[in-house]
């Protein structure tokens, strides 16, 4: 049993092995792109946080909504599978409801919490251990837009990965299958994966979930023009710029663009770039699946058995993976 004071929070710099964040070259590359675009973790500056939380509970946006409802409903089940005393790590921790909701099942002995959003990781687990005064909790501000990183000193007994919210659809196929390869080799013989994925269906559902008539999903787009003002000392005027979503369907995913409304130039200490009217800055693709498209590219990252569960309508998935054998050293 852990006392509440031993919760700790490492950030990105404090010796986890990892980049600060604000990549200035790589900011600068994607802008000067023939194709420009913003990388998507560049959304989740403090405001950009809480736009995101707002987001979830929209009517429009299904995702947070239905993910929690399927959750209700299979956690006595996945938590007799899985046991109790897991180490329960979240990779997209969040404001870290989704994992609050199963520690009365999962009664986890340790919950690793990791997001790239570091201040507001902090502020959420503070008031979580509060209210889990005998749960050890730890929080890393972690990227994982180039792979998955740990904290080292992690046993690898008993570990659940949580990645929940559909988050691995912000990756591309490839990278998402890479991603679960790397998971799976996180994980001993029988480890746990429980991950959350949007599934395709008909494009006006998904075209409404990322145009919400009350405009937070252009907030939230727009807000990231700030951010990389803030970061690269750019002059980005968010009026210049509109908030642009569709469902691509041959590639299965949304694409986020945000669009010039006139012809102007953007200035940074060292460098510029000029957009025409209605160019486009490419800032997120959130690929959606086919259950079966998705429990295959677990079955090939070494996950043999998958338990799938879905919503009546059929909108998300969650599923719940087992690490099969193939890896030495476990
Ligand atoms: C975090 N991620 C899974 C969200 C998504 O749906 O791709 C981000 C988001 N973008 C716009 N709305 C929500």
């Amino acid at each position: 049993m852990s006392d509440p004071h031993d919760m700790t929070f490492k950030h990105p710099n404090d010796g986890d092995n990892q980049e600060p964040f604000d990549d200035h070259h790589a900011i600068i590359k994607g802008l000067l792109d023939t194709s420009a675009s913003i990388a998507p973790k560049y959304f989740y500056d403090p405001l950009g946080c809480r736009l995101f939380e707002v987001i979830t509970r929209l009517p429009a946006y299904y995702p947070t909504r239905i993910e929690s409802d399927i959750f209700l409903r299979s956690a006595p089940t996945i938590g007799k599978e899985i046991g109790e005393g897991a180490i329960l790590i979240d990779l997209g921790a969040g404001n870290c409801e989704k994992a609050a909701g199963l520690f009365d099942v999962l009664k986890p002995q340790r919950y690793i919490a990791v997001d790239i959003a570091s201040d507001f990781l902090d502020g959420v687990l503070k008031g979580l251990q509060e209210r889990y005064p005998n749960l050890a909790i730890e929080g890393h501000a972690y990227d994982f837009s180039g792979g998955l990183t740990l904290p080292p000193d992690l046993p690898k007994s008993h570990r659940v990965m949580f990645y929940p919210g559909s988050s691995i659809g912000n990756f591309t196929p490839d990278d998402a299958m890479k991603f679960l390869r790397e998971i799976r080799k996180e994980l001993h013989l029988g480890g746990h994966l429980l991950i959350g994925v949007d599934l395709v269906k008909e494009d006006q559902i998904l075209d409404l979930a990322y145009n919400d008539p009350l405009g937070i999903t252009a907030a939230f787009n727009r807000n990231i023009l700030n951010h990389i003002n803030r970061l690269i000392g750019s002059d980005f005027d968010i009026a210049d710029f509109n908030h642009v979503a569709f469902y691509h369907r041959e590639e299965k995913r949304i694409e986020m663009h945000l669009e010039a409304q006139r012809d102007l130039w953007i200035q940074w200490p060292g460098g510029e770039r000029h957009f025409r009217k209605n160019e486009r800055i490419q800032t997120e693709y959130s690929y959606k699946y086919r259950p079966e498209t998705f429990e295959s590219m677990l079955k090939a990252a070494g996950f043999p058995r998958v338990k799938t569960y879905l919503d009546e309508a059929g909108w998300f998935s969650l599923f719940h993976a087992e690490a099969g054998p193939g890896f030495v050293n476990e």
